[in-house]
């Protein structure tokens, strides 16, 4: 968590017009800047910044957002790297802010990332020495690769001995524990000694987004039957296997471009398929794709295709990843390359123009790869096998949250495989509601508490978004319309939840900095910490369209003026919404009584209507109260 003290100074200390000019040329236009949107190609300038507000909105992609967003939707960074970034490039100074047991991981982080650049350089050099030889022929020569693709990759050798790294790091005074720790090193069981883990190998250095090296995998160049195939890094806090995919940060601009991540198993395949120009292939290292990696692909794209190995384990992992790639919203795309071919042998044998066309011609569907292996293992002949095969691939339809694409599925699915439509969907809800309804033997109750019924939510009123409109535009000219908003939220519950939600954290945020009277909100910092993203959206819509405030040259008159104003319109929203609820209650019972009810509910309906007058006259004495006093004051 990063204090918001931070967030507002870094906010405060950046001016957003300095930090998008690094990325796209602003022409100005009125009290606004135009550009040609950085996220989407297009030829009319739709991207607006506003320097007043400090907020952007980009009309063709609807995307908007503060500094931080922006920095975030370019960089492909998270929200504290974002502040960082912003931090360094503001020269202010963070360190007040963190705590110094946070601050000494990160130093020994800091260290430990530079022990694996110095090891990785070591590798490196020595592949391009007179030890490394035999292994640059072998890379070269049985492997296909140019030397610049050697160096673009950085990969290594680590030659065939039990302390190459041992005495290099005597002689460098590179600390031995982080060696061990990173699994370069092995402690002999016995002997108690050190000795290098890699050896003989080709090393490939294993780099996160950001092009640091995070671990390394080291390929084997014996023939030994015994010795395996690869050494990765072992798994720590540094080196998550599952959370990263190698050759990410060298695909990352190629997979925007291009809208579509190849996803391969092997090192040699990334390598192999960005050395014939598909600089968008990244690989989730022989291990099925994680959610974790999802989600990072997500990122940059929506749409994966696949590439794997066409063997058993192949399949098998493609049918795991496509479940978790619709489950987090991206769309599978799969490719078969013919025979025993992983991408690196089949562009080795048989050229890139070829390989383009394989791309082309056997690209399908998740669907149709579905069917189709369920075809060729013979799940279609028999019912009982055909009908297990259905409910997996409507389960991989459900996880799709998007409901026309889903219904679209279902329909190709029911196409092609001639089963009715209704059949699909019922299988599909029957599957769902396993899901929903895990059994839980050994707990005591067997039904489960039913869960709260969903408030209503109805679409922004119109004094609903007076109000927030209000209350946004107030905080540019003081906290008084906070104040008021803080003391009185019991009565204020706005049916909108975006709106209620930007609410409750505005008044949230105002109560921790009520006591320091020179404190004031910084509302396009606070944007970033609304957690509801429908919140975040109407908070920016509503700011982009307010009246332009003036807050670069604070004129105190004007500044009173407009505050004035901002609580008086406030209060007035503040009335409609707290009487509104009521005196529809109020007209609603009006009408049954018009009817010709019952006499017993006739009565029920008369009390209920006193208790309204009543409540209405309450409600309104109170807050016209409020208001008088406040707008006397
Ligand atoms: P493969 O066995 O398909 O190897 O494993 P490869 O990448 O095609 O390698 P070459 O072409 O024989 O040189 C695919 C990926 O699985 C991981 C590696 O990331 C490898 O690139 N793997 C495989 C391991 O981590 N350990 C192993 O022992 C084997
Ligand atoms: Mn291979």
């Amino acid at each position: 968590m990063i204090p918001q003290r931070m967030i507002d100074e870094v906010r405060q200390g950046t001016d957003i017009i300095d930090i998008v000019s690094d990325y796209v040329k602003l022409n100005p236009s009125g009290r606004h800047y135009k550009a040609l949107s950085p996220f989407t190609q297009e030829k009319t300038p739709s991207f607006i910044v506003s320097p007043d507000k400090q907020i952007y909105k980009c009309f063709s992609s609807g995307k908007g957002g503060n500094v931080f967003s922006f920095v975030m939707e370019m960089e492909k960074v998270t929200f504290p790297e974002a502040v960082e970034l912003l931090a360094k490039r503001a020269g202010i100074d963070v360190s007040k802010y963190t705590d110094t047991a946070a601050r000494q991981e990160e130093k020994r982080e800091d260290s430990r990332h530079e022990t694996l650049r110095w090891a990785a350089r070591l590798f490196n050099t020595t592949l391009e020495s007179d030890a490394g030889k035999k292994a640059y022929a072998y890379l070269s020569a049985n492997r296909g690769l140019e030397a610049g693709t050697i160096r673009k990759f950085g990969l290594g050798y680590a030659p065939d001995s039990w302390d190459f790294l041992l005495n290099a790091a005597a002689k460098e005074k590179i600390p031995v524990e982080h060696l061990t720790e990173l699994g370069l090193l092995t402690r002999h069981r016995l002997k108690e000694s050190l000795y290098d883990t890699l050896r003989h190998r080709v090393i490939f250095p294993i780099m996160t987004i950001g092009g640091q090296v995070t671990g390394f995998g080291g390929r084997t160049l014996s023939s030994d039957p015994e010795t395996p195939k690869y050494i990765n890094s072992p798994e720590s806090a540094i080196f998550e296997k599952s959370k990263l995919l190698y050759g990410m940060h060298a695909a990352k601009e190629a997979i925007r471009k291009q809208e579509t991540a190849i996803l391969v198993e092997g090192y040699m395949d990334v390598i192999a398929l960005h050395q014939a120009g598909f600089s968008n292939a990244v690989a989730s290292c022989g291990t099925s794709l994680t959610r974790y990696q999802a989600k990072i692909l997500k990122r940059y794209t929506s749409r994966v295709l696949f590439l794997y190995d066409g063997d058993n384990a192949g399949k098998k992992s493609m049918f795991a990843g496509i479940d978790i790639l619709l489950s987090e919203g991206l769309t599978p795309w799969v490719v078969m390359l013919p025979g025993a071919e992983d991408p690196d042998s089949f562009i080795r044998t048989r050229g890139k123009e070829e390989f383009e066309n394989v791309l082309e011609s056997e690209k399908s569907s998740f669907q149709d790869f579905q069917i189709r292996c369920y075809r060729d293992a013979g799940y279609m002949e028999s019912p009982d096998l055909a009908s297990k095969a259905v409910s997996a691939m409507t389960k991989s339809i459900s996880l799709i949250a998007d409901p026309v694409q889903k219904e679209l599925y279902i329909e190709e699915l029911s196409k092609k495989l001639d089963i009715s439509r209704k059949t699909l969907t019922k299988v599909m809800a029957s599957g769902g509601a396993e899901q929903r309804h895990p059994r839980e033997p050994m707990s005591g109750k067997n039904e489960e508490a039913p869960a709260a019924p969903p408030v209503q939510n109805t679409p922004l009123s119109v004094s609903e978004r007076t109000f927030l409109e209000a209350l946004l535009e107030s905080t540019f000219y003081g906290n008084e319309v906070l104040a008021f908003a803080a003391s009185h939220d019991q009565m204020l519950r706005l049916s909108n939840h975006p709106a209620q939600a930007i609410f409750t954290h505005l008044v949230s945020r105002y109560r921790t900095i009520s006591g320091d009277k020179e404190a004031h909100i910084d509302i396009a910092a606070e944007i970033s910490s609304i957690e509801l993203p429908q919140a975040r959206d109407l908070a920016l819509d509503i700011l982009f369209r307010l009246p332009v405030s003036e807050t670069s040259r604070p004129n105190p008159t004007e500044t009173a003026q407009h505050a004035r104003r901002c609580l008086s319109h406030f209060l007035i929203a503040v009335k409609t919404i707290v009487l509104e609820p009521l005196q529809k209650e109020k007209a609603a019972l009006l009408s049954k009584l018009s009817g010709t009810p019952e006499k017993s509910e006739e009565k029920t309906l008369f009390t209920r209507l006193h208790e309204l007058n009543n409540q209405i006259r309450t409600m309104d004495q109170e807050v016209t109260g409020s208001i008088n006093t406040i707008l006397e004051a």
